[in-house]
């Protein structure tokens, strides 16, 4: 018996195409595919260590022979893109960061080996960053700003010189694209510049372009041991590092800011623009993807994996159909490539959309 008088029955009914799986897949607008995916890896040095991190379960910081056997297996899974992350000791920090940019550093190691074993089969991405290998742990180097100011501040000019080495030595050693992760201003010309003028015309710039302050980062933090301000002993008195990240990533309340990012990123000669965290800023990676023809990339980074694990593991949501629907929902707001913890899972056990 129905009580809906015929005026109100739908002519045009939405439901008609969702009433079988087939057609459901028929007309699904966005996709994600393994190769859509890109695989981050934390490359330490030494030999035949695995060493999980605490805060992101199913992620290591590996050695370079370690991470090759990784390496193969997302290529069987068709995750073609590795983004490289270098970690260090503490010991082998400094103010300036100058382990970044040694061609005997993690990362380099790990672009010769996976190039060696792999060949062009795989697109090799690098961070370039100073923080895990500055003892303050900031992203440039620091400098004195005002005589009395409590806190240093981060030398801009003088940073781009140490990130255009590091982006030079991974460069050297096969990179296919450097990715500037500092947000310090001109770095993507400045490390254009650089490469260009070593011959490096082929070495793409994947720039992290639009970058908020967030707090998202914590568990990545853990990993790479790159939490700012720290404890750095110093002598007596004096200006400390600052305890954020605020001078340098982006404001969280805005969004025209981002286009301003990307569109001077695109102007100073980057390849692909990233946004980064993802899913708290898809307003923003769909407004992005309106403003440029320049592939862009998404990073799903360690907090929202964080979050996914742990909310499944409290048994309160599906992990398969959430990381699946996270990932789609990237590449439906304009994303091309999905930097993400669950790279491997989704890919091999089918978490796509
Ligand atoms: C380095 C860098 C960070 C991330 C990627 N590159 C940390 C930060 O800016 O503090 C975060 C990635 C993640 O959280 O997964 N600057």
């Amino acid at each position: 018996m129905n009580d809906t008088p015929a005026s109100l029955r739908p002519v045009i009914r939405p439901r008609r195409l969702r009433r079988t799986a087939a057609l459901r897949d028929a007309i699904a607008e966005a996709h994600v595919r393994p190769a859509s995916l890109v695989l981050p890896l934390f490359v330490t040095l030494g030999e035949g260590r695995e060493d999980p991190v605490a805060s992101l379960p199913g992620v290591s910081r590996r050695t370079v022979d370690l991470v090759l056997p990784l390496a193969e297996r997302a290529l069987r899974a068709g995750v073609r893109s590795l983004m490289l992350f270098g970690v260090v000791d503490d010991d082998g920090k400094d103010a300036d960061g100058r382990l970044a940019a040694d061609p005997d550093g993690p990362v380099p190691r790990a672009l010769r080996a996976l190039r060696g074993a792999f060949g062009d089969d795989l697109v090799l991405m690098s961070d370039v960053c100073l923080c895990g290998y500055t003892d303050h742990g900031h992203c440039g180097v620091l400098a004195r700003g005002a005589p009395h100011a409590a806190e240093l501040e981060i030398d801009n000019d003088r940073s781009l010189g140490r990130l255009s080495a590091m982006a030079l030595a991974h460069a050297e050693a096969g990179v296919d694209l450097v990715s500037p992760s500092d947000m310090m201003d001109g770095r993507v010309a400045a490390i254009r510049a650089a490469l260009d003028g070593a011959g490096a015309h082929g070495v793409g710039i994947l720039s992290y372009a639009v970058k908020y302050a967030s707090a998202f980062y914590g568990p990545f933090r853990d990993a790479a041991g790159s939490t700012p301000g720290g404890d750095v002993p110093r002598a007596g008195e004096g200006p400390r590092p600052p305890a954020t990240r605020a001078t340098y990533q982006m404001d969280a309340r805005n969004a025209r800011e981002a286009l301003r990012e990307a569109a001077l990123d695109e102007a100073e000669g980057a390849d692909m623009l990233m946004i980064k965290p993802a899913l708290a800023y898809l307003d923003v990676l769909a407004r992005v993807r309106a403003a440029t023809m320049l592939p862009l990339v998404a990073y799903q980074v360690s907090g929202e994996y964080a979050m996914l694990k742990a909310a499944a593991r409290a048994g309160v949501l599906d992990e398969a159909r959430a990381v699946s629907e996270t990932l789609t929902a990237i590449r439906r707001a304009g994303a091309d490539l999905i930097v993400t913890y669950a790279a491997l899972d989704a890919a091999e056990r089918g978490w796509l959309g």
